[in-house]
């Protein structure tokens, strides 16, 4: 079966979330509920960690990831026929690598970004996404599956290093913009894109999201 197909069902199955409402817009959104999802397409399990404004993100990382830098498995899900989404893994937009995507037709186009200020995230050369074939756009939502390198420690403003710990918790923000129509150039990761509507922010614990390093590995030879 096509990748794209499974992906169409499987979404369908486990997402039934309502589009997010325009009315609410530059509202931040109060609370996520956390859960367990396995992708059928590349067997990654991650921890899931579903917003009020109808968006999913979910992190995975190996078992066998210690020190500064390790790769960490990110999905992030909204809505169809919105703009973009975006996790940021220093809890905040800006001093940190923020990881974005958008339906570009069928597929999805993912980016890292940096933003000092509150302004046009630019592309951040720090981290590399590598796309998971499960990524894909379907009836109901647009998903970004990819595995970040890079992510895991970054600098912060004036000096110092951020880096997470792959066996605790980390401070993560997010943001969605439910217009279509908000990216600049969908098939071009270097875009500009629209302001947000939606932010908020959630713990994601990595100590739980681990899986066996073979299962990472695995997953990420599918890229
Ligand atoms: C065109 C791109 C963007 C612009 C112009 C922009 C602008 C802003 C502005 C003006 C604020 C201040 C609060 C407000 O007025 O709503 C803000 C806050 C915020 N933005 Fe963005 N933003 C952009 C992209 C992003 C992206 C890609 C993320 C990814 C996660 C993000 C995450 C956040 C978060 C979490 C906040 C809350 C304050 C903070 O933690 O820094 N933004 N943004």
């Amino acid at each position: 079966m096509k990748a794209s197909l499974i992906f169409q069902s499987l979404v369908g199955l486990v997402m039934a979330v309502p589009a997010a409402d325009s009315a609410d817009a530059l509202v931040a959104r109060q609370s996520v509920v956390t859960g367990k999802y396995c992708s059928p397409i590349t067997q990654l399990c991650y921890n899931e960690y579903t917003t009020q404004g109808g968006s999913t993100f979910r992190v995975a990382v190996s078992d066998a990831a210690a020190g500064t830098t390790f790769d960490i498995a990110v999905q992030l899900l909204a809505p169809a026929g919105q703009g973009w989404v975006g996790l940021s893994f220093g809890g905040s937009m800006t001093y940190a690598p923020l990881a974005v995507g958008w339906p570009n037709g069928q597929s999805v186009t993912g980016t890292v970004r940096w933003a000092n200020g509150h302004t046009m995230p630019t592309v951040y050369s720090g981290a590399t996404l590598k796309i998971l074939p499960d990524s894909g756009t379907n009836g109901t939502h647009y998903m970004l599956s990819a595995i970040c390198t890079g992510c895991s420690s970054f600098p912060r403003s004036g000096s110092g290093t951020k880096t997470l710990n792959p066996s605790g918790t980390f401070r993560a923000a997010w943001a969605q913009n439910i217009q279509r129509g908000s990216v600049a150039q969908p098939a071009n990761p270097a875009s500009n894109f629209n302001y947000h509507q939606y932010f908020n922010y959630f713990d994601a614990d990595l100590g739980s999201a681990k899986v066996p390093a073979a299962q990472f590995q695995a997953a990420a030879a599918l890229a």
